[in-house]
């Protein structure tokens, strides 16, 4: 496949806006859709572990994390939307064509995450009180982790299969022979992926010291439980992150020889060492941990470490691209359309924080309080700022499109 090929094959219309800009939040919002994806997968597999143990704290904890990875799905969806966007924004002759090549698989990733999600419902419809009665039908919950795990498979196969062009014919045509019917995946790197899920090991025990302290807050903490859950989160912290840090190993020995000087580079070395730090974090800070807002940095230092592996992750695709394929991303002609640009960052940064800040902070004080809670007349007022931001959002979206459709 050569550059001129692949050229051709992207948007004659341009980009909106300059293609660094679809990059940085591209690695910004995979950072935030593979931790939801983490916290899903560690908060479903405490689930498991939880349910049916005879100790009450055990249950309870399951209890309380079958909530997260119910939430945690839904938030994991809505920003995979995000990357996908970016991703075929700039990288559109790679995404599309890998996307072609397994048609069936990317349907079917729709109606497999659909069937996953489902079946973690049932979980949950069959288990009203894991505490007091224990945990029913892990069969679902088990489906349900495997056929998410299925989801991430298939993205994980499409975002690589974009980065060998070089193959791209040898799986359309193998031996000759035009097999358009896109029923398979072609390209997969096991410990890549492993990478990422066992990520979700350290991911949750970083949630766990954040639920923790949440806990602390509360009108009438039990100090039992609270303590019962230090050990797990560390423990959780430390072997997830030597497991992944592993596997990342296997990645980079597995690297093929056009990616190989990526495992020699600073970007591996700094995404490594922006793991070891989140890890080391609880022993560096210990009784801290249950003072101020301590207990939840654990988990802001594991999102800055995820931008910093997702950056890094970022830069292998990018350099691949252009060194071996001549397709630099960051010359895609720019058609600059500043009212979409201002609307994204807008829609963003306004509305989406005073909704998202608004929900967050009546979920926040809804749990830290006891019986019934009544929001203070602020937390009102910024409720009704959101509504307002929101039928504002809606006539201007539709109303430029109109304008625009009828000048
Ligand atoms: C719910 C189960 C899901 C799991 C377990 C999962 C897991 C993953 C993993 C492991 C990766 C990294 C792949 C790699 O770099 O090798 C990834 C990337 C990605 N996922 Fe998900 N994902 C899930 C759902 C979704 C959904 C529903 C969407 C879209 C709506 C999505 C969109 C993406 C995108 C766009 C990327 C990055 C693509 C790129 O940068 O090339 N994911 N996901």
């Amino acid at each position: 496949m050569t550059p001129e090929m692949l050229l051709a094959l992207r948007d004659p219309a341009g980009v909106p806006s300059h293609p660094l800009v679809f990059l940085v939040l591209g690695v910004l919002t995979f950072a935030l859709h593979i931790a939801a994806v983490q916290v899903m997968l560690g908060a479903g597999a405490l689930t498991l572990r939880g349910a049916f143990s005879a100790s009450t704290y055990w249950r309870r904890l399951a209890a309380a994390m079958l909530t997260t990875s119910k939430i945690a799905v839904s938030v994991a969806i809505v920003l995979g939307v995000a990357p996908l966007l970016f991703v075929q924004v700039v990288y559109d002759p790679f995404w599309y064509t890998s996307n072609v090549l397994s048609a069936w698989w990317v349907i079917g990733f729709i109606g497999i995450l659909i069937v996953g999600y489902i079946a973690l419902y049932v979980f949950y419809w069959k288990n009203h009180d894991i505490v007091k009665e224990g945990g029913r039908g892990g069969v679902w919950m088990v489906a349900s982790l495997a056929l998410l795990l299925a989801v991430g498979f298939i993205v994980h196969s499409l975002t690589n299969q974009m980065l060998f062009p070089e193959q791209w014919m040898a799986w359309y045509a193998p031996g000759g022979v035009v097999q358009p019917d896109g029923h398979s995946l072609h390209y997969w790197n096991l410990p890549r992926f492993g990478f990422f899920i066992a990520l979700a090991a350290p991911v949750t025990g970083a949630w766990l010291y954040a639920y923790r302290r949440y806990l602390q807050g509360s009108a009438q903490p039990d100090v039992a439980y609270i303590a019962w859950l230090a050990p797990l989160a560390q423990k959780l912290m430390l072997v997830g992150g030597v497991v992944a840090v592993l596997l990342g190993a296997a990645w980079m020995a597995t690297l093929p020889a056009k990616m190989a000087w990526f495992a020699v580079s600073p970007w591996s070395l700094i995404a490594l060492l922006a793991l070891l730090a989140t890890v080391a974090l609880p022993l560096l800070l210990r009784g801290r941990l249950d003072r101020g807002y301590w207990g939840y940095a654990i988990f802001g230092a594991g999102a800055v470490a995820l931008i910093v592996v997702g950056a890094a992750r970022e830069v292998l695709r990018y350099v691949t691209l252009a060194g071996t394929h001549g397709y630099d991303a960051l010359d895609y002609r720019i058609n600059m359309d500043w009212y979409s640009t201002a609307l994204f960052f807008s829609t963003f940064g306004v509305l989406g924080a005073v909704t998202l800040g608004y929900l967050l902070t009546i979920a926040w004080q809804a749990g830290q309080t006891q019986g019934t809670y009544t929001p203070s007349p602020a937390i009102n007022r910024l409720g009704s700022v959101a509504i307002g931001l929101l039928v504002v959002w809606t006539a201007v979206y539709f109303g430029v499109g109109l304008f625009v459709q009828m000048r």
